[in-house]
Parts: C-alpha cells; structure tokens; sequence
C-alpha cells in the first residue's frame, strides 16, 4: 500500500514539474517573440505635457518600469505605499481575501498628488491573481481624475488577465489612454524594454490627439 501511495505522490510531483516546464518554455518562447519586434532603436517622440507615474511595486519590477517612463517624460514619480506590508509566502492567501471581499489596504496618504495638476498621468502596477494588486484597488477608490488623460500598465509573470478591464472600472472619471503590459523578463531584453516603452510613449503623444 505504502509503495503505491509512494509512486502517485512521485508521478503527480513528475507532472506538475513537467507542466511547470513546459509553461516557462512556452512563456520564454513568447517573450522571445515579442521582444524581437523591438530590436531595432525606436526614438523616443512624445510630447507627453506635464508627467505623474504612479506606481504600486513589491518586488521592484513595476518600479523599474515606472521610473524609465518618469525618466523618459521628466515626470514626477509617485509611489503607492500600503501602511501594513505584505510578506512572502502569506501575501498570496492575504491578497486573494482582499480581492475577494473587496477589502482593499490601508494606504500611507501623505504626499498624494494632486493629479489635477497633470497632462499625463501612468498608472502602474502588478497583476496579483489575474487582476489589479489590491493597493491599486486602494489608490483608485480615493482618486478622482477629474476627466484627466490616464495611461494604465502592469508588469506580470505571464498573463495580466482583466488587469485593464478592471482598471477601467475603477478609474473614477478618467480619460483612458491606449494601455501597456511588461512580462517580467530577462536583463538581456533592457534594449528592447526600453524600446517598448518609447513606442507606447509615442503613441500617447498630446500630438496625437
Ligand atoms: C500574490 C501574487 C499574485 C500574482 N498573480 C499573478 C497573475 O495572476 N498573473 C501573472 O502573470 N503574474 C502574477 N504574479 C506575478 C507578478 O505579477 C509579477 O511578478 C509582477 O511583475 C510583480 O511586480 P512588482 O515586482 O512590481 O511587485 C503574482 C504575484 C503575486 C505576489
């Protein structure tokens, strides 16, 4: 009995690591894909006004993203801070009961921005279970853009699930600008990274409108 026991419990932890291979392989091959659409320099061609970035991070890869764009616009930085933080592992069963009965984090709240001061305002943040990180949750029930041009991004493993979908349901009054999302990649893709970036920048352009 103990052997049989013994040899599922081997074969279900065999399947799940070869489904956990196999998912980074196909993750991987993706992001390979898609970074080779910017290989090539794409200048940078925004007229973007007067910048806020906004940002929501625990493990830096979102502030990453948020600090080139504030370096690209010349934008002001801002970042979202809960009052208690998350730590690893429990910050998965923690945020999944926020999400789930829409309890969202206390905030620090001193220095918010007044984002009626601003032409562009970057919203940014993680995907935590196929949505918004609850503070982003947080930052949006306090926040009124009063009509103001809001260009939301997220970084994720792989998939950003309704991220933007429930962004645009929070944002109170607020123009949505054309959105982007960053896998968490590879340091030898800071080129393209940074390319990708400048596209959507250019896309936002006051110009454009
Ligand atoms: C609680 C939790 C849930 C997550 N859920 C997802 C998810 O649904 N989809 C995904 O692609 N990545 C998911 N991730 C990975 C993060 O989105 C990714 O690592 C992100 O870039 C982290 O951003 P940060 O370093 O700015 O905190 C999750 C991470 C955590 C901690």
């Amino acid at each position: 009995m103990l052997k049989i026991v013994l040899s599922v419990i081997i074969l279900a932890v065999i399947i799940a690591g070869g489904a956990g291979l196999y998912h980074l392989f196909k993750v991987n091959a993706k992001n390979k894909a898609e970074m080779a659409n910017f290989d090539n320099e794409i200048t940078l061609d925004a007229d973007l006004g007067k910048v806020l970035v906004v940002y929501y991070s625990l493990t830096g890869h979102t502030k990453d993203i948020a600090e080139q764009i504030a370096n690209k616009t010349n934008g002001d930085l801002y970042e979202i801070q809960t009052v208690e933080t998350y730590s690893s592992p429990s910050v998965y069963m923690k945020s999944k009961k926020e999400l789930s009965s829409k309890n969202y984090p206390e905030l620090k709240k001193d220095n918010l921005p007044d984002v009626t001061q601003y032409d562009t305002i970057f919203i940014g943040g993680p995907v935590w279970w196929y949505t918004m990180a609850p503070a982003l949750y947080s930052y949006l029930q306090i926040t009124d853009f009063g009509n103001a041009r809001v260009a939301p991004f997220s970084t994720q493993g792989s998939n950003f699930g309704k991220f933007f979908e429930d962004f645009a349901q929070m944002a109170k009054n607020a123009q949505i600008l054309p959105s982007e999302n960053f896998n968490n990649i590879d340091e030898k893709y800071k080129e393209q990274v940074s390319n990708k970036i400048n596209a959507w920048l250019n896309k936002l352009s006051l110009k454009n409108l």
